[in-house]
């Protein structure tokens, strides 16, 4: 099935809609994100993991300048609205905080699941936009949302090895 077969120039307007209203969403994901991200940061045990969330923090306001670039574009001031999907994901991230104990391998564990949560979110959810970017010929939109959709990705990975590189380091401690 092409979902490209629903571009017809009477359904423009509506998709060029949702395609703002999406944008504001993932907008107000990221802002609820740059909030967390230094409380995941100061939670983590392993200086990797922590680092990793600064990081990804400063990566994180570099997407809200380049969403704010986008509504730019397309001729509108930056407007956000409330995404309870992210806010659902950072309370998952503040449970873990609080039912592990500090310091301990747990922690890291269940923060690093609670962050790849959010980062598939935040992959579907540019993956979405960039399709509804080019269904609506908005190329140089499309572009910047790939830009975004590779450093997420890029974060998921990251996290997928630092996950494995715990395992590896507790697989040393048992062989002694
Ligand atoms: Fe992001």
């Amino acid at each position: 099935m092409s979902i490209l077969s629903f571009n017809s120039d009477s359904d423009q307007p509506a998709l060029t809609k949702f395609f703002v209203d999406e944008l504001s969403d993932v907008l107000n994901a990221e802002k609820q994100l740059t909030k967390a991200l230094p409380q995941l940061e100061m939670a983590a045990t392993s200086p990797d993991l922590a680092k990793a969330f600064a990081e990804h923090l400063k990566v994180t306001q570099n997407q809200i300048a380049r969403l704010e670039r986008v509504f730019k574009i397309i001729g509108m001031s930056p407007k956000d609205k409330k995404c309870k999907g992210m806010e659902g994901l950072i309370a998952e991230g503040q449970a873990v905080i609080k039912d592990t104990e500090d310091g301990s391998a747990t922690r890291d564990v269940g923060l690093i699941v609670a962050a790849q949560k959010v980062e598939h979110y935040e992959i579907a959810a540019y993956g979405s936009l960039r399709q509804l970017a080019k269904m609506t010929e908005k190329a140089e939109i499309a572009q910047l949302l790939e830009e975004t959709l590779q450093e997420e990705k890029e974060t998921d990975m990251l996290l997928s090895n630092l996950a494995e590189s715990f395992i590896n380091e507790d697989a040393k401690q048992v062989d002694g």
